[in-house]
């Protein structure tokens, strides 16, 4: 039997079919700590509840006599500099609270998949250490590190974005969406609250920008006019992300602002070549081909690679993305299309 098949018979209940099934089998097996970590929003929650609800308000074409047999799933970023096998892939997500070196098994996806690996410097706790992540994946699985400015540690930020590159990274983000204030589902969370984090200026974007030739992604952008500013300051791409959910509650869907940022992005010379990347919501393959549609360019996932990781530490982030790509392959071929790097809006059709 194929290790595949080993892992999803060991879980005794037949295999796991969807993301929704992996979310269902984690709320049975995760602690009370770790289900309010991963699972909550910001008090109502109506922000997180947005992220979902929007793919619903698109609908895909049907269509037929396209005869197609295979859908090219690639993308490239950056001029080439990051190439992936599939347009979505693991997430900025602080895995660390879940179980020591829970990041290692996010990085076995590169045995299974060619995808950037999104590493939060919150999940590198010793003995990690951030010079030595990306020796431990191939070349075809590029690392890009994720780091928020906290309080105190700013020049050692600078320190290692100068060295980012000579360890392997391939890319660095910046996320500027943090707010440690907030009520996750009306309550203060725990996991984190001792750190204290920058909010985050335009000259703290532009020291970092500067301190680094690596392609620089700017996460956490939710206007036009944020994401000009962040190309402005000097930003290579953005991610567009409401840190699902867990910031602002009762603020827009990302899927809502996508079509919005792209057609602003792209209307200007100085901003439209800039990449679009987009989290928030996705849960199946048919998610992704909406975003993908409405102009992002790659998409994270985030909880579900937690709901993974609960399931099964060796198998479980690329069984998921196993499951987003047959998803993903299924619906591209039933809409017409051929590859999933030149799709447009012509595929859907808004559906109140
Ligand atoms: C438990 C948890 C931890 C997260 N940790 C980080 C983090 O360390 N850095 C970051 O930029 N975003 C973090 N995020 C936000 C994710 O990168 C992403 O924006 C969000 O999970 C997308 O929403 P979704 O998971 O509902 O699809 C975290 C999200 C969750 C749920």
């Amino acid at each position: 039997m194929e290790v595949e098949e080993l892992f999803l018979a060991s879980l005794g209940r037949g295999s796991l079919n969807s993301v929704e099934e992996y979310e269902k089998k984690a709320r049975e097996l995760l602690s009370n700590r770790l289900t309010n970590y991963i699972f909550r929003g910001t008090e109502s929650e109506g922000t997180l509840e947005r992220n979902l609800k929007a793919f619903s308000t698109y609908a895909l074409r049907r269509r037929v006599f396209q005869a197609i047999e295979k859908v090219d799933t690639r993308a490239s970023f950056f001029d080439g500099r990051i190439r992936s096998s599939l347009p979505f892939f693991p997430g900025c997500i602080n895995v660390s609270p879940m179980y020591p070196k829970a990041l290692l098994d996010i990085l076995k996806v590169s045995q299974t998949f060619e995808t950037p690996i999104f590493i939060s410097h919150l999940s590198i706790e010793p003995p990690l250490h951030i010079s030595k992540l990306p020796s431990l994946v191939p070349d075809s699985s590029p690392l890009i590190w994720q780091i928020y400015l906290r309080k105190g540690e700013e020049e050692l930020c600078l320190k290692q974005a100068k060295l980012a590159k000579s360890w392997g990274y391939r890319a660095i983000t910046l996320t500027v969406d943090v707010e440690m204030s907030v009520k996750l589902k009306n309550g203060t969370p725990n996991d984190l609250s001792s750190i204290e984090f920058i909010s985050v200026a335009p000259k703290h974007v532009k020291r970092l920008r500067q301190a680094t030739q690596l392609p620089f992604i700017i996460k956490g952008v939710m206007t036009h006019e944020d994401a000009e500013l962040a190309i402005e300051l000097g930003a290579d791409g953005i991610i567009i992300s409401n840190h699902g959910g867990r910031t602002l509650d009762q603020g827009q869907a990302t899927l809502e602002v996508l079509p919005e940022i792209v057609r602003y992005l792209k209307s200007k010379k100085m901003t439209r070549s800039a990449e679009i990347f987009f989290d928030g919501g996705i849960r199946r393959g048919t998610d992704i081909l909406k975003a993908l549609a409405l102009g992002a360019k790659g998409c994270l996932i985030g909880r579900p690679i937690f709901w993974a990781l609960a399931v099964s530490r060796n198998h479980g982030p690329s069984d998921v993305l196993r499951i987003l790509k047959d998803e993903l392959e299924r619906a591209a071929t039933l809409c017409g299309v051929t590859s999933t790097s030149n799709v447009n809006q012509s595929i859907l059709r808004k559906a109140e």
